[in-house]
């Protein structure tokens, strides 16, 4: 994976929007027994859902060696929690089965420091395979929908605003990397970048917005998972920093619609 080249800026940065992260709460059932949070680095929503269900085992894994060494000095008191550092497919292996598989902002990580789509779908089929009939797949990441890639309302204004108080090298790697600021795909896409730049080598390259709610639905529909949840929306704290920073008027932040949170469900 490629370095992070600073450590506590990246963790803070995951800890911030706890509260908002943990809308996908309200998707895990009253009676969950097991919960497995993919990609859990320090572990904060993983304790999070440790606390709210305390009547279940919660598992959170990752690849990252000292995030999981600071998941358990950090919450190694809770009962129902524990952390290992394994690859998701190495627990297919296994007897466990999960009534719940969250993916809170990984999958993207997945597709960007893997093999593309081809990481996510087998992270997502590996995820059916650990899941219990009925078990519940959760997915929050920013995600855009497909329509975005062709779209342009407000771009041409939208742009202006952030070429005006962007040094423009920092649009200029983006745009080598990723396409113009011409339309809502790859303005959403550099609206959640442009405030990461404490960490900008590796934020620059990583695909922040890699797989649309349709190829998530497509992966689905070939698991022959039921989808239970399509809900696409604005973090306010986002759409005020936008409004602050770009002074980006509410018909320019109508277009914007970047956090994605989808639910599955096993048949
Ligand atoms: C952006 S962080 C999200 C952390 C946490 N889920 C949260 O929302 O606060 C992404 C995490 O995914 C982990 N990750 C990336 N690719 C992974 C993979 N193939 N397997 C397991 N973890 C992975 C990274 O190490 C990192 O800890």
């Amino acid at each position: 994976m490629h370095a992070i080249s600073n450590i506590q800026i990246y963790l803070d940065r995951m800890a911030k929007p706890l509260a908002e992260k943990l809308k996908i709460a309200h998707y895990v059932p009253e009676h969950v027994d097991t919960i497995l949070d993919v990609g859990c680095a320090d572990g904060v929503v993983s304790a999070a859902l440790a606390d709210m269900f305390p009547n279940a085992q919660v598992v959170g894994i990752d690849l990252n060696e000292e995030f999981i060494k600071r998941a358990k000095e950090q919450w190694g008191d809770k009962k129902n929690l524990r952390f290992e550092c394994v690859y998701l497919r190495e627990l297919l292996a296994r007897p466990a089965r999960y009534d719940v598989v969250v993916f809170c902002s990984v999958l993207h990580e997945f597709y960007s420091y893997g093999e593309g789509i081809s990481s996510v779908l087998k992270a997502l089929s590996d995820a059916h395979e650990v899941l219990r009939p009925g078990g519940r797949l959760l997915i929050r990441d920013m995600i855009l929908r497909g329509y975005t890639k062709e779209a342009n309302l407000y771009c041409l204004s939208i742009t202006e605003k952030i070429k005006a108080k962007e040094e423009s090298h920092f649009i200029k790697d983006f745009e080598e990397q990723f396409g113009k600021l011409d339309t809502l795909y790859t303005l959403n896409h550099y609206l959640l970048k442009y405030w990461y730049k404490e960490n900008w080598e590796r934020e620059s390259k990583e695909h922040y917005t890699p797989v649309t709610f349709e190829q998530y639905e497509a992966i689905f529909s070939l698991l022959g998972m039921k989808e239970q949840i399509n809900h696409s929306y604005t973090i306010p704290f986002l759409e005020q920093k936008w409004k602050d920073d770009f002074n980006l008027t509410e018909d320019e932040l109508s277009t914007l619609r970047s956090t994605g949170i989808l639910v599955a469900e096993k048949v």
